[in-house]
């Protein structure tokens, strides 16, 4: 099983959204069974899986203490990929969740603000010797905010070609449990989603590589 750890010092970044995004394009594209775990004591993810009417991807419910073993657990129990969100913050305990991490996804709007916090969150992956890449997410369609954000952020380590706009479907597709991927499959949103997920499936499997 591989895990894909969520992280950002901003709230309000994305994590949850790409996370519920991220599990449910990799159910849809066949690199099942995947589960999620959410680390966040405002549980926002719990929140979207309770609405949920899809039995996937599965959700397993875990303490900060106990996330090795129960990753262990599920690694044992056939699960393909585990995602788990984190909280907007920088912590003892998200290093720990980071350590645990196959791949840590570092989403990042393109905003003045969220670029000076990014030097924390890549320290965090960094420091731990784990792979990483940027996302860009909240995109304005054809914002030269956007290309700058992508140039600074590639300053300080890979950047996924596939960026998340802001868009209604992103937001309103979590009030029920849904992803776009559900709202509307064949959308622009669930596009990025699906490549998203292809971007990071693929960044793992070279990481497994040179290792
Ligand atoms: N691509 C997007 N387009 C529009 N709204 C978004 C998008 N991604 C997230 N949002 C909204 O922005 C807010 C923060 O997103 P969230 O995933 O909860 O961030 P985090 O978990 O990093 O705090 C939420 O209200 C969410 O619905
Ligand atoms: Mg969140």
């Amino acid at each position: 099983m591989k895990t894909i750890v969520l992280a950002s010092q901003k709230g309000g970044a994305g994590k949850t959204t790409i996370a519920a995004h991220l599990a449910v394009a990799a159910e849809l594209a066949g690199d099942s069974p995947c589960v999620m775990i959410d680390t966040d004591p405002q549980e926002s993810l719990v929140a979207w899986w309770n609405c949920r009417q899809s039995e996937t991807p599965a959700f397993a419910p875990s303490t900060l203490k106990e996330l090795s073993e129960k990753l262990e657990a599920l690694d044992k129990a056939g699960f393909a990929y585990a995602f788990i969100d984190t909280p907007p913050a920088i912590t003892e305990s998200i290093r720990a969740v980071v350590a645990l991490a196959d791949f840590v996804l570092i989403p990042t709007r393109p905003s003045p603000h969220d670029l000076r916090a990014v030097g924390q969150t890549v320290e965090l992956a960094a420091g731990a010797n784990r792979p990483f890449a940027f996302v860009v997410t909240q995109a304005k369609p054809n914002s030269r905010l956007t290309v700058q954000a992508m140039a600074s952020l590639s300053e300080h380590g890979v950047v996924a070609p596939s960026i998340i706009h802001d868009r209604v479907d992103f937001a309103s597709s979590m009030i029920d449990g849904r992803t776009v991927l559900e709202i509307d499959p064949k959308g622009r949103s669930a596009a990025e989603a699906v490549a998203l997920w292809a971007f990071v499936k693929t960044r793992i499997k070279e990481n497994n590589k040179k290792r």
